[in-house]
Order: structure tokens, then sequence, then C-alpha cells
């Protein structure tokens, strides 16, 4: 069967999936589709709006009329751009509490399938590089490129905590691990769509690798087998 032109790249969360998916759509060409930025935007929608996850008819309303988009991000390494409802909220969702509220209302059925639905949408042009936890099982199964990316707790730790004090925002390290291991629990242990390696996606471990090491080993296999 003909694949699709997407690359997949799918692990849990501080394992550098952004930095490594941004850097090998760039060096391809193709769009980058940070699948993890629509959850976040969907729970700052539901924060904004006062809606609690088990209200389901709220939910649902709420979801009918989402207005999600994503914009390129505005300098090379920055994170992608998103507007909620046309407003920027691009720094909102990239708080350590959106994170955990996006965790949460990603373990939602109409939630995965509303986004699930937008994601393979943009997918139909091909050419596409997409970041999250089941872009290579679920959303794109046809992909030709699937990658996981994996890392320690602690080394994810690390690095997350590297990121946000140069983003100027106060850590709590302890915090953060506890955080990572929750939210690896909450992604792995979900009924629907939870974090796990396609089986035929290519396993990389970060904690031993630099980002060039990864992006280049990245690009060498889809350059060896590009249709
Ligand atoms: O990659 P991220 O940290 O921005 O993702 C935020 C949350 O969204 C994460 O805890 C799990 C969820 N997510 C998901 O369930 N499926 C995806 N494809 C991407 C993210």
């Amino acid at each position: 069967m003909l694949k699709n032109k997407i690359v997949t790249i799918d692990g849990p969360s501080g394992v550098g999936k952004s930095t490594i998916s941004r850097r090998v759509a760039a060096e391809l060409g193709y769009t980058y589709l940070d699948t993890g930025a629509m959850y976040r935007a969907v729970a700052c929608a539901c924060q904004q709006a006062g809606v609690e996850i088990e209200e389901s008819v709220a939910l649902s309303k709420l979801l009918d009329s989402l207005d999600i988009e994503l914009l390129p991000a505005a300098h090379a390494g920055d994170d992608v751009g998103v507007l909620l409802g046309g407003k920027d909220v691009s720094k909102t969702i990239r708080s350590p509490e959106m994170a955990m509220l996006a965790s949460t209302v990603s373990a939602l059925p109409s939630v995965r399938k509303k986004l699930t639905v937008m994601q393979q949408e943009m997918g139909k042009k091909g050419q596409l590089v997409a970041e999250g936890r089941d872009t290579g099982t679920v959303v794109f199964p046809q992909a030709a490129w699937k990658f996981y990316l994996d890392a320690t707790p602690e080394e994810r730790t690390r690095r997350r905590v590297k990121q946000l004090r140069i983003k100027g925002q106060s850590v709590d390290k302890e915090e953060i691990l506890a955080q990572i291991i929750q939210r690896d629990r909450d992604d792995r242990e979900r009924t629907i769509a939870p974090l796990c390696k396609a089986e035929d996606a290519l396993l990389v471990d970060t904690s031993i690798l630099t980002i060039d090491e990864v992006v280049d080993q990245m690009l060498a296999s889809v350059r060896k087998e590009e249709p």
C-alpha cells in the first residue's frame, strides 16, 4: 500500500519531541503539527469557559464551537503559536498547570475524537511531521515513517527545568519530576489512545544521544526510504 508522506513522532513528555520534531520538519521542508498544543488549547478553553470535564453537555457544546488555529513559530526554536477563538493563548497553554489539565482532558473520548479528526484533516496534504502520543498508532496509522522517543524521567525533568528557567518561569524540580511521572502514568494508562509505541515505530532513546544525533538518525532513516 502507498504510504502517506507523514512522519509521526510520539513519546512521553519532556523527551525532546518538540525540538526534534521542529528540526526534522524544517530539514524535510514539511509542515510541523504539534498535537499536544491542540490538547492544551482544549484545556485552556475548558478553563476559560469554566467547564468541568464531568459536564458532558457543556463539554460537547464547547467542542462543537471549538476554534483552534496553529500558527508557525514566531522564531526558529520557539513553540508553535495557538489562537483560541481568535485570541492568542500561546503562552497560557505552556504552563505546568495547563499541561496537567491537558493530560486530563486528553483522556476524554469526545475530546480525542474531535482532535483526531482535525489532525487527520491537516494530514491530508501530506508532507507533515506530527508530534504527540498517538500520532503513529491512532491518528496516522499509515504514516510512512514512525518514531518513538524515550528517555528516563530524571533526564526529562532536567531538560524541562532548564526549558522553563529559560522562559523565566520559577520551577520546583521535585514537583516537575512528580508531574512527569504522574503524566506518564495518566497518558499510558488511559483507555483510549494510550501512549505507546506503534509496532512499526523506530525506538530512539534520547537520554544517551544529543539532539543533533537524534535528528540525524531520524533524517537518515526517512531519506533512506523516501517514496
Ligand atoms: O506534548 P504536550 O506536553 O504538549 O501534551 C500535552 C498533553 O496532551 C499530554 O499530557 C498528553 C496529551 N496529548 C495526547 O493525549 N495526545 C497527543 N497526541 C498529544 C498530547
